[in-house]
């Protein structure tokens, strides 16, 4: 088979998904049944298949009665939180005959959730660990992806962050403990960005100890933005975009605006790390179709290296409409960590950071063309920001205007 041609390779797979309803899992959903001819997906969803049918309806409504249309996708009803996933024992023992790759991008990204430790373990770790048991007995796998987060390491100091793993003390001890007690010892989980992302931490160490023998890949997205192309232009569910979440909310009610930074980027040159969903989905095929193992990250080294000033400037500058609000846009980087920072970069740790993730491993695939293609060709990607930006502050004067009536 032609590594040039990946319709020929995804046309010989039987993919697991989980996530499938989340805004990346719908873009590799689409990506796979519309551009790849996949031979059959496997889509674990919760709940029931008309919620997850409704889910997509919101966010692709224009794509998803074509894609279930090609008779490539099978629900799968399962809980990432039970045993097994709850998925029936007769479609366990039918995909462990026919499954090549196993694509698990469902998560809790609520980094709002005030859930105790041992559930965010259990939403975030344990259920990765459990997949790869089941993975075990899998004839046919060639690939097991687990999409973790480029946040799994915030723990770190500013500086460059490599697709390596970062070990910080025992990780069995702290997952045992963590079960037992819900608690991890002092300082074990201090730095991370949230719960969320210890949870990760855990589970890329893990997932690699305890399966050695597994063909693993792990991708770490940064911050996930809206699509460039794919499966149309802006495509994200509303949720999972932190750099939109925080376009909206500042604009809807600014902060101080202050945020800490090194003390080289007074200027605000610090780089917000953010990918589109279908340039990290055609990453994450890309490394599948090729055969990856070990770690990459995924993120705006291969897009477009936007720095806060720039977001803020260029963007939400542009967009002073805030409504109830008298306050305009303003912005101040200080690295006097005395003065207090705004509370969205208190939120969103991210955005007061300055890492620099590589994203070494995907460098080989800058010229690949066709539909797994990374190139920009001729994407604008300021003009894309500032549309982007507009939208959200339209979808802010709908939303209170529907409140307004409401309240009539
Ligand atoms: N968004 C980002 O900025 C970002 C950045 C770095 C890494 N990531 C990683 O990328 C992956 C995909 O994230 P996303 O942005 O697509 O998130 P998302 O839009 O919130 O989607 C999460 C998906 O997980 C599913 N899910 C959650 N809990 C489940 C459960 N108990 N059982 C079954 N399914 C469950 C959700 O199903 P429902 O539709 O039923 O809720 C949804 O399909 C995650 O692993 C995340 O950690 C995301």
């Amino acid at each position: 088979m032609s590594m040039d041609d990946p319709c020929a390779f995804f046309r010989e797979q039987t993919i697991l998904l989980t996530g499938g309803t989340g805004g990346l899992g719908g873009c590799l959903l689409y990506k796979l049944t519309m551009k790849l001819d996949v031979r059959k997906i496997y889509a674990v969803v919760r709940g029931s298949t008309e919620a997850a049918k409704s889910q997509w309806k919101e966010t692709m409504p224009e794509h998803i009665e074509n894609m279930l249309a090609t008779k490539k996708i099978e629900l799968v009803l399962g809980d990432i939180t039970e045993q097994g996933f709850g998925i029936e024992e007769s479609v366990l023992r039918e995909m462990a005959g026919s499954v090549t790759v196993i694509i698990h991008a469902a998560a809790n990204i609520n980094w709002l959730s005030t859930m105790p430790l041992k559930e965010t373990i259990g939403n975030n770790c344990l259920p990765v660990l459990h997949l790869a048991q089941v993975a075990a007995t899998f004839e046919k796998l060639t690939k097991f992806v687990f999409v973790s987060t480029a946040y799994a390491n915030s723990f770190l100091p500013d500086g460059i962050v490599e697709e390596k793993i970062y070990p910080r003390g025992n990780a069995e001890r702290h997952l045992t403990q963590i079960l037992k007690e819900g608690r991890v010892s002092e300082g074990v989980n201090r730095g991370f960005a949230s719960p969320y992302t210890f949870a990760k931490h855990l589970a890329e160490q893990l997932l690699l100890s305890r399966n050695p023998s597994l063909p693993i890949l792990i991708v770490r997205p940064t911050a996930i933005g809206p699509a460039i192309s794919e499966p149309y232009p802006y495509y994200s569910r509303r949720s999972s975009c932190p750099l939109s979440r925080y376009i909206e909310k500042y604009m809807s009610a600014p902060d101080s605006g202050i945020f800490h930074v090194s003390p080289l980027h007074h200027a605000g040159t610090t780089i917000f790390d953010e990918i589109p969903v279908d340039i990290a989905s055609n990453l994450i095929l890309l490394h599948v179709m090729h055969g990856t193992q070990g770690i990459v990250h995924a993120g705006a080294e291969s897009y477009v290296l936007w720095t806060l000033a720039r977001v803020h400037q260029d963007i939400v500058a542009h967009f002073p409409y805030v409504p109830g609000s008298q306050k305009g846009p303003s912005f101040r980087y200080v690295s006097d960590k005395s003065i207090e920072q705004g509370k969205y970069a208190n939120f969103w740790k991210m955005m007061g950071a300055d890492w620099h993730f590589l994203n070494t491993a995907s460098k080989r695939f800058v010229s690949v063309e066709g539909p797994l293609s990374i190139s920009l060709g001729g994407h604008d990607a300021t003009k894309f920001m500032l549309e982007r930006t507009r939208l959200i502050s339209e979808d802010i004067r709908r939303r209170r205007a529907s409140q307004i009536s409401t309240k009539l």
